[in-house]
């Protein structure tokens, strides 16, 4: 594939251009995506609009976010239930699944039920596998509150929870009915947050748009950065191409896998050092470096353009290598179970260039080895 150009005719702007609505278009599963600095009210707008017609509402967040921005909450939701649960993946388990489902059922949600999942990465996938779970599928929104959830999760309806045996193994496509991004949320965003959710910016550079990754090579990502929103808006652009083209990840090349660029690596080390010790992306960034190393390693990139990718990520105050050495058994007995792997043998996301991504097969095990012995594995 190669790179994604923005297509200005899905774009409506509302109110002088200071709301924006991006159209995800799946036929019956289509939605919109709107971006502002802050829609409280539009959020509290959808929910009158809801239980005006009748249907009983309930809301999943976190303790970071009802701490920080209790406010928010309250102006979006009122008197509405909200069930508040710990940060971080250790709540995306299969107990954290439970708890969530069990609230569903106190608070009596039928069928026209619609759950507003307001957090990270966690929380929306963790409440769209709820709300794709309880009576076979509710209707749910997302409201994005990190970087990473903005740029990335709450696009494109993949759900799911961790196992004991790996990463996002039960889940779910399940599409929000809508995705509400106030970029003002992110001004009580912790910075290890903030970079973690640059992460998955970089990603979207490198798959797709050499020159976003370009901008961020002269000038880092920052919480105050004039172009955050515009860069966020180009990055649920892109996803919604890639997602369109390949809702659940069918295609025999690329498609929706190359989403998950770094992410086998990723997935893998989040796994091994056991879920919530690195953020999911801390763990990606590692990943992107493994990956542009193994792109070196297969011919398709240059030492300078991994040495490009490092010097990035490390701009963005994220890791390059483990903190500590991980067992390579344990990473390389994850990249057996990623669900990209067909027939047995892992499939890696590759970079043709900066800009450009592609699937590969048959990537030989010995390769795959190396490059996390590079990042710092043990064995
Ligand atoms: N985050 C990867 C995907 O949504 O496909």
């Amino acid at each position: 594939m190669g790179e994604l150009l923005l297509d200005a005719s899905r774009w409506v702007a509302f109110s002088g251009g200071m709301v924006e609505t991006l159209n995800v278009s799946l036929g019956a599963r289509s939605y919109p995506i709107r971006f502002g600095a802050d829609l409280a009210a539009d959020v509290r707008g959808e929910v009158a609009r809801l239980t005006t017609a009748g249907r009983r509402i309930a809301v999943l967040t976190d303790q970071n976010f009802a701490r920080a921005q209790a406010g928010a909450l309250r102006v979006m939701f009122s008197e509405a239930p909200v069930l508040t649960v710990e940060p971080g993946e250790g709540s995306k388990s299969l107990a954290g699944l439970g708890r969530v489902l069990d609230f569903l059922a106190e608070q009596k949600l039928d069928r026209g039920g619609v759950l507003f999942a307001v957090g990270g990465g966690v929380i929306g996938d963790l409440g769209g596998f709820a709300a794709a779970s309880w009576l076979r599928g509710i209707e749910f929104f997302q409201v994005p509150t990190t970087l990473l959830a903005m740029v990335d999760s709450s696009v494109g309806g993949k759900t799911g929870i961790n196992l004991a045996a790996g990463k996002n193994l039960a889940g779910a496509f399940h599409q929000p009915r809508g995705v509400f991004i106030s970029t003002a949320l992110l001004g009580t965003l912790p910075p290890r947050e903030f970079a973690a959710g640059a992460a998955e910016v970089i990603k979207y550079g490198l798959l797709g748009d050499g020159a976003l990754f370009a901008s961020l090579e002269i000038a880092p990502l920052a919480v105050r950065s004039a172009d955050l929103a515009a860069v966020i808006r180009r990055c649920c652009t892109l996803k919604a191409l890639i997602v369109e083209a390949d809702e659940r990840e069918t295609a025999r090349e690329g498609g929706r896998a190359l989403l998950n660029l770094g992410h086998t690596f990723g997935h893998a080390i989040e796994y091994a050092a056991g879920f919530g010790d690195y953020l999911h992306g801390e763990a990606v960034a590692i990943g992107l470096g493994a990956a542009a190393g193994l792109s070196r390693e297969l011919g398709l990139v240059s030492a300078a353009d991994v040495a490009r990718i490092e010097a990035v990520l490390a701009a963005h105050a994220l890791p390059t290598r483990l903190r500590t050495p991980l067992p390579l058994a344990a990473l390389m007995a994850a990249v057996a179970r990623d669900k990209k792997v067909r027939a047995g043998l892992p499939r890696f996301v590759v970079l043709k260039k900066i800009g450009e991504a592609a699937t590969r097969e048959g990537v030989a095990l010995g390769l795959a080895e190396a490059c996390f012995r590079a990042i710092g594995a043990a064995g």
